[in-house]
C-alpha cells in the first residue's frame, strides 16, 4: 500500500481514538504496525490506543518496541514511564525519566512528568533509584522543590534507621552525649539537608524527630555543655523551623529557658545563635540587622547560615521597602476584606522559595487551543493577552502564570500589602517584567474599563463574604469568550477535619494566636481518631504557621459542592471546561467507573466520582470555565 494510504489510516486511527472507539483504532494499528515494523511512532500510537483500552500490559510492549527503535525517542520514554507506574512497575517508570533527564537535564516535560509521578508515590522502603532521580530533580532550575518534598522525606525517614524506632528521636534525652554524633551522621543524606533548607517538610516523623533534637540541643547550651557537630547542620535545623514559621508542638519551659537564656548571655556564639534560630525569628534573637548583616558578610564557611540570614533579614528589609510603593486600585471598605487583609498582612500565604516555572512560554492560543481543541476564541487576543490574576498571595501562582503564556500582560492584585510586598520582590530576582502588582478588593474591581482575555482566582473567592458577588464582579471583566480558572474549597474533601475548624479569637494579640495555633494543632497530632488526623497530616499546609492558618482557622471560609457549582456556573452563562488538578490516575479511574458513558465535562458524573473518592479534590477544585456571551446576555 502507498504511504498515503498509511497516512489517512493513521488519521483515521487518530480519530477513533479521539472519540473513545480505542479497540477500532487498535485494530487499524494492528494492521499498520503489521506493514510498518520498523517505524517507532506506529508502535507508539498503537501503545496509546491500547493503554486508552485499558490494556496497560500490552502497551507496554508495544512502547517497547518503539523505544527499541529509537532509544531517544522521549514522548514514546514518557508514555512507557506512565504505563509502567499505572502497572504498579514505579522503579522501571522511574528509570526512563533518568534516561531522559541524562539526554536533556532541563527538558520542562520530562521534569513536569518525574516530578508529578514522584510526587504521587508513597515509599514505604528505601528506593536507590528514586533517590537518583530526586537528586537530580534538586539540582534543576525549573522545579518547584516544595513537590518532592513528601516523597524525599519518606526515603530520609527509611534510609536511616536513626530517625524512628527504637534509637530515633524519642530517646535523645537519654543519649545527649553522642547527640552531635547522630546529628551529623544524619546530616549526611544530602537529601535530608535539602528538604530543611528549601522545603516545607509534610512529615509528621520528620517534625517529632527536629523538635525532639532541638529540645535536646537548647539543654546543652543551657547547661553549657560540649557539642561536637557541624555548625552548618545546626543552621539547616533552624532554617526549617524558620520556614514553618515555628508552628511545631513547643513547651511553656522550653520558651521560658531560650528566653532566659538570650537574656543572660551578652554576645551567644554561632552554635548558640543557631539554636537560638530554632525558636525565633532572627530579628526577635537580635533586632539590629546590622548585627546579620556583618555575621554574613564575615562568614563564608556556613552556608545555610548566610541562606537564612538573606531570607529573613535582607528579604523581609527589601519587602519592607517595597511595600510603601505598591499601587493601591482601590479601597479596601468590606468588613470581611479587612478581616481577610489583616489575616494575611500577619501571614501571608504561601510562604515559598522555589517555583515551578510552568514549562517553555507559549502563547495563550498555543496552550488552550492544544487543552480545549475546538475552543470558541472569537474576541480573544490569544498572541497578546491581557490576565489577571485576583487574590494573588504572595506571588507564585502570578510568577508562574506570567512565565507560561508568551507575551501576556499580568494584572496581580491582592488585598495584603505584606503578601504583595513578597511577590514583588519574588518577582524582580526572576525579572518577570510582563506581571504588574497592586493592591486592590476584587469587590470594587467591577468599576473599571479594562477587560481580560484570562482571569485566574485560584483559592481567593470562598474567603469572600459572598464568593457569588466577587465571582460575578470578576466576570464582569472579562472579554467575550474570555476564561476563568478558579479554585474553590470541596465541602466532601474538608468534611473530615470540619470539626478541627475554628475561628481564632478576636481579642488574641499576635504571640497568643501563635499559641493558639499550636496548641489546636497539638491536640489534632495527638488525636488518634483514625480519620481526619492522618489525612490532615498529609497536607503541607498543615506543617506551617500560615498554612495552617490558611488551612483551619480562617477568618472566612465556604465550601462548595460541584453540583452548587454547576448551577452557579449555568445562572452566570459560564460553560464549564474541565478541571485543571486533574491527575492522570484520576482521569483514569473516572472512565473506569462510567466506562462509555463517562464524560469529563458532566459534572453530575464527577459529583458522584468524588462522592465515592472523597480524596479527589483535597487541596481544591481547580477548573476552567468560559464566559458566553449569548447566555449571559440571557440572563441580563
Ligand atoms: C489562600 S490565599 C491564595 C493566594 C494565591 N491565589 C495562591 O493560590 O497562592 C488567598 C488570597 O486571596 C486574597 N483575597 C481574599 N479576598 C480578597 C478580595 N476581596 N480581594 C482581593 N484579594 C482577596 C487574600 O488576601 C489572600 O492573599
Amino acid at each position: 500500500m502507498a504511504s498515503q494510504t498509511w497516512l489517512r489510516l493513521s488519521q483515521e486511527a487518530g480519530t477513533l481514538v479521539s472519540n473513545g472507539r480505542f479497540h477500532e483504532a487498535i485494530m487499524i494499528y494492528r494492521k499498520i504496525a503489521k506493514a510498518n515494523p520498523r517505524s517507532p511512532d506506529v508502535h507508539n500510537n498503537l501503545a496509546v490506543a491500547l493503554r486508552a483500552a485499558g490494556l496497560p500490559e500490552d502497551a507496554v510492549r508495544s512502547y517497547r518496541r518503539a523505544i527499541k527503535l529509537d532509544p531517544n525517542y522521549a514522548i514514546a520514554r514518557r508514555n512507557l514511564a506512565r504505563a509502567l507506574w499505572q502497572l504498579g512497575k514505579s522503579d522501571l517508570a522511574l528509570e526512563q525519566y533518568l534516561f531522559l533527564l541524562r539526554k536533556a537535564p532541563e527538558d520542562c516535560e520530562t521534569l513536569q512528568e518525574a516530578l508529578n509521578t514522584l510526587g504521587s508515590m508513597a515509599f514505604n522502603k528505601p528506593s536507590a533509584i528514586a533517590r537518583r532521580l530526586l537528586l537530580r530533580l534538586f539540582n534543576s532550575k525549573n522545579v518547584d522543590y516544595q513537590q518532592l518534598a513528601s516523597p524525599a522525606a519518606q526515603l530520609v525517614i527509611y534510609n536511616n534507621e536513626l530517625l524512628v524506632g527504637r534509637k530515633g528521636a524519642e530517646n535523645l534525652a537519654l543519649e545527649k552525649s553522642s547527640l552531635g554524633h547522630l546529628i551529623s551522621k544524619i546530616m549526611l543524606d544530602p537529601l535530608f539537608v535539602t528538604i530543611l533548607v528549601w522545603t516545607i517538610i509534610p512529615s509528621k516523623q520528620l517534625e517529632r524527630w527536629i523538635t525532639s533534637v532541638r529540645r535536646c540541643l537548647l539543654s546543652v547550651i543551657v547547661e553549657s555543655e560540649r557539642l561536637v557537630c557541624p555548625l552548618d547542620n545546626l543552621w539547616a535545623i533552624a532554617i526549617q523551623f524558620q520556614n514553618t514559621e515555628f508552628v511545631q508542638p513547643t513547651s511553656d519551659e522550653e520558651l521560658l529557658l531560650m528566653d532566659r537564656f538570650l537574656e543572660k548571655t551578652e554576645s551567644p556564639n554561632l552554635v548558640q545563635l543557631a539554636i537560638s534560630a530554632m525558636y525565633k525569628p532572627l530579628t526577635e534573637i537580635n533586632p539590629n540587622s546590622e548585627f546579620w548583616m556583618k555575621l554574613r558578610t564575615e562568614d563564608h564557611s556556613n552556608p545555610c547560615m548566610r541562606t537564612l540570614i538573606e531570607r529573613e533579614i535582607i528579604d523581609r528589609l527589601s519587602e519592607n521597602k517595597i511595600k510603601t510603593n505598591i499601587p493601591q486600585l482601590t479601597l479596601i471598605e468590606d468588613d470581611t476584606s479587612r478581616k481577610v487583609k489583616e489575616q494575611y498582612e500577619v501571614n501571608p500565604y504561601p510562604k515559598w522559595f522555589t517555583i515551578d516555572n510552568g514549562g517553555l512560554a507559549e502563547t495563550l492560543g498555543n496552550r488552550i487551543l492544544k487543552q480545549f481543541p475546538g475552543l470558541e476564541t472569537t474576541g480573544l487576543d490569544l498572541e497578546r493577552p491581557e490576565i489577571l490574576i485576583a487574590g494573588c498571595g504572595t506571588g507564585r501562582h502570578a510568577i508562574s502564570t506570567a512565565g507560561r503564556y508568551w507575551n501576556s500582560n499580568v494584572l496581580a492584585i491582592d488585598l495584603s500589602r505584606s503578601s504583595l510586598a513578597f511577590a514583588i520582590r519574588q518577582a524582580q530576582t526572576r525579572n518577570q517584567d510582563n506581571l504588574r502588582f497592586a493592591q486592590a478588593d476584587i469587590l470594587k474591581l467591577g468599576d473599571r474599563k479594562e477587560r481580560f482575555d484570562l482571569i485566574e482566582a485560584s483559592g481567593v473567592l470562598h474567603h469572600m463574604e459572598d464568593p457569588l458577588v466577587g465571582w460575578h464582579i470578576l466576570q464582569g471583566l472579562l472579554k467575550p469568550n474570555g476564561l476563568m480558572r478558579i479554585g474553590l474549597y470541596s465541602k466532601i474533601a474538608r468534611k473530615r477535619w470540619e470539626k478541627w475548624r475554628e475561628a481564632i479569637p478576636n481579642n488574641l494579640d499576635r504571640d497568643q494566636t501563635i499559641r493558639f495555633i499550636r496548641g489546636r494543632r497539638e491536640k489534632i497530632i495527638n488525636t488518634h481518631d483514625g480519620r481526619s488526623e492522618p489525612l490532615l497530616s498529609k497536607i503541607v499546609d498543615f506543617y506551617s504557621m500560615s498554612g495552617c492558618r490558611d488551612l483551619l482557622f480562617h477568618e472566612r471560609e465556604t465550601q462548595f459542592t460541584l453540583l452548587e457549582i454547576k448551577e452557579v456556573l449555568k445562572q452566570f452563562g459560564l460553560s464549564f471546561l474541565g478541571f485543571a488538578n486533574c491527575s492522570e490516575p484520576t482521569s483514569l479511574e473516572f472512565k473506569k467507573q462510567f466506562l462509555d458513558q463517562a464524560n469529563p465535562l458532566n459534572l453530575d458524573q464527577w459529583n458522584d466520582f468524588e462522592i465515592c473518592q472523597p480524596d479527589t479534590f483535597i487541596t481544591m477544585y481547580q477548573f476552567w470555565c468560559q464566559s458566553q456571551p449569548e447566555k449571559l446576555f440571557e440572563t441580563q
